[in-house]
């Protein structure tokens, strides 16, 4: 396993692989890998010759009072984690080698980012967009895996990668939970012990509207959710929405797949989850 820190370096040994006839599969990640960026790291393994992981605490998806500064960066059990799965490369950059004091272009993807997550933290998917665009180029990815944990990100990328003309294909992967049912995350770890539980709940009550979407009204739906979700000690709800499954649209009583995304703070750190849900 190598660690490249240079883009200009990954790009020229990524062209060298696909001049070889390799496929690769990319795992972009902010590091402090769980089992969750696992999973997509494995993915890639029986997918792709090549596997590369990028690890990027990206400052351009993160507001000014969010948590950049806090955000985990335990950087040598992210690499002993990427050699025991055999990760290919890993690329590694500085901020100043992604973003240098010259940068002017970003990517935005107009309407999409600025619904759910976006109407909180502006510029977020901005951020994400943007980084995603330059990873794209650097790794020349034949595939690249993405999370379903983060769904908006996800709808995102997979509208960029399409509208941009992108080669690189989106792979979709499941959420991958604790015992609670709590979907893992990077940012579980500022939870202390009762919030831990009791932040598994968020996805038990998603879990029940699911349920309840096949036989009730959209709004009973959501009402009976957000009385739940509201009385979760500590909790704070930035928003419980019903969307289309397929472009984030508000879903309606015409909608056959949608998707019950919720962001709910618990103390002060913010958790997002997500349900896809079938009539
Ligand atoms: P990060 O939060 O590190 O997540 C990296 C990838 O892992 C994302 O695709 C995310 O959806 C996926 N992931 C996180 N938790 C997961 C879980 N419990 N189950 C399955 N997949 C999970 O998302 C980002 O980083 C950044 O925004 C990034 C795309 C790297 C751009 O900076």
């Amino acid at each position: 396993m190598k660690v490249i820190k240079i883009a200009a370096e990954m790009q020229q040994i990524a062209l060298k692989h696909v001049k070889a006839g390799d496929e690769i599969g990319l795992v972009p990640t902010m590091g402090a890998l769980h089992d969750g960026h696992i999973s997509l790291i494995d993915k890639s393994g029986k997918n792709d010759d090549i596997t590369i992981v990028s690890i990027f605490v990206n400052p351009t998806q993160f507001g000014p009072n969010e948590d950049y500064l806090k955000y985990p960066r335990p950087i040598d059990k992210d690499l002993k984690i990427c050699k025991k799965h055999h990760v290919d490369y890993v690329f590694l950059p500085s901020v100043a080698e992604m973003f240098s004091d010259t940068h002017k272009t970003f990517v935005e993807v107009s309407q999409m980012q600025d619904i759910l997550c976006g109407a909180f933290r502006k510029g977020h998917f901005r951020g994400v967009a943007t980084v995603v665009a330059k990873l794209f180029n650097i790794s020349r990815a034949d595939r690249a895996y993405f999370g379903l944990k983060d769904f908006q990100q996800l709808k995102i990328i997979e509208k960029m990668a399409k509208d941009l003309n992108f080669t690189t294909k989106i792979v979709a992967c499941p959420t991958i939970r604790e015992k609670s049912a709590l979907a893992l995350s990077s940012r579980n770890s500022y939870l202390n012990a009762a919030q831990k539980v009791n932040a598994g709940l968020i996805s038990q009550i998603l879990k029940e509207a699911k349920e309840n979407f096949k036989t009730k009204p959209l709004k009973t739906v959501l009402g009976i959710a957000l009385k739940k979700l509201k009385s979760i000690p500590e909790s704070k709800i930035d928003y419980a929405e019903i969307v289309d499954f397929y472009d984030l649209s508000p879903a309606s009583s015409k909608t056959k797949k949608a998707a019950f995304l919720a962001a709910v703070w618990v103390g002060k750190t913010r958790l997002i989850d997500n349900m896809a849900m079938n009539k």
